[in-house]
């Protein structure tokens, strides 16, 4: 079977089919989500909280995502594989984002993402350009939490217009897709009307062209309280948790091995 293409994900759109995406970090839950049928799933730059333990998106590194992400390309042959641009890897000028993202391409994604609206235009025309789709984000984005003040719904009220303005940039700079993220269900309703290309929302309401969600907040694999916008489909993580106690118990109380699992 074939991969997904970016022209796919617009053509969806065009028939008002939903789809969903997931983030994947890993050969095991990149080969589930690839079989089941996810269009795209995306190595997001939340691997930094996700994987690696960090508190926030800033720290993770270029050098850090990329095995992820050829992790999840040579475990899959349908999805397309969407990288995140981490924060500091493309700002600075277009060719910083085209250095970075081409070493993305290179380690086997299809794409990549990166966080801004009309700030980056030029950014996602030189990649574009250059031959990598581009998946813009806009609303609440994550790697600017310092500038916006923390986690805040973006596009209340006069402010609406602001994100209209940069999933506009984003799309006329030739993204095949935008992330909404915490944007009014409203302000998103209207951009997913006014544009020819997806949006896929998280915390942006039921009118956008698909979804996303983290897949540890999906599975309930994330303890703890999660954003408004999460809904835990499973508890992942109490089914590890059982398993590891019944391991360490059988192990303690000389049930495990069993014969059958030695050489005799
Ligand atoms: O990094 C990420 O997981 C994301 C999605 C939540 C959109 O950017
Ligand atoms: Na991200």
């Amino acid at each position: 079977s074939t991969r997904v293409r970016t022209r796919d994900l617009i053509a969806a759109k065009e028939r008002g089919e939903k789809w969903a995406m997931l983030t994947s970090y890993d050969q095991y839950t990149a080969a589930l989500f690839d079989e089941i049928g996810i269009p795209a799933l995306l190595i997001g730059d939340s691997a930094a909280n996700n994987v690696y333990g960090y508190e926030t998106t800033l720290p993770i590194s270029v050098e850090e995502l990329l095995p992820l992400v050829a992790a999840v390309a040579r475990s899959t042959t349908r999805t397309l594989v969407v990288a995140d641009l981490p924060f500091g890897s493309y700002e600075a000028s277009t060719e910083q984002a085209l250095a970075t993202a081409v070493r993305f391409m290179k380690a086997g994604a299809h794409a990549v993402k990166l966080e801004g609206g009309r700030r980056v235009a030029a950014q996602i025309a030189a990649l574009t350009g250059a031959g990598v789709p581009v998946m813009g984000h806009v609303g609440f984005t994550p790697q600017s939490e310092h500038v916006f003040g923390g986690y805040r719904v973006q596009g209340r009220a006069e402010q609406g217009e602001e994100v209209r303005l940069d999933a506009h940039a984003v799309a006329e700079a030739g993204a095949f897709a935008v992330v909404l993220e915490m944007v009014m269900s409203d302000v998103a309703a209207r951009v997913t009307k006014e544009l020819d290309i997806p949006t896929i929302g998280i915390g942006a309401g039921a009118e956008t062209d698909a979804q996303v969600l983290v897949w540890q907040d999906m599975a309930g694999m994330r303890r703890g309280k999660a954003p408004r916008f999460v809904k835990r489909y499973a508890d992942v993580a109490t089914v590890i948790e059982d398993a590891a106690r019944k391991y360490a118990e059988e192990v303690r109380d000389g049930v495990f091995p069993a014969p059958e699992h030695g050489f005799h």
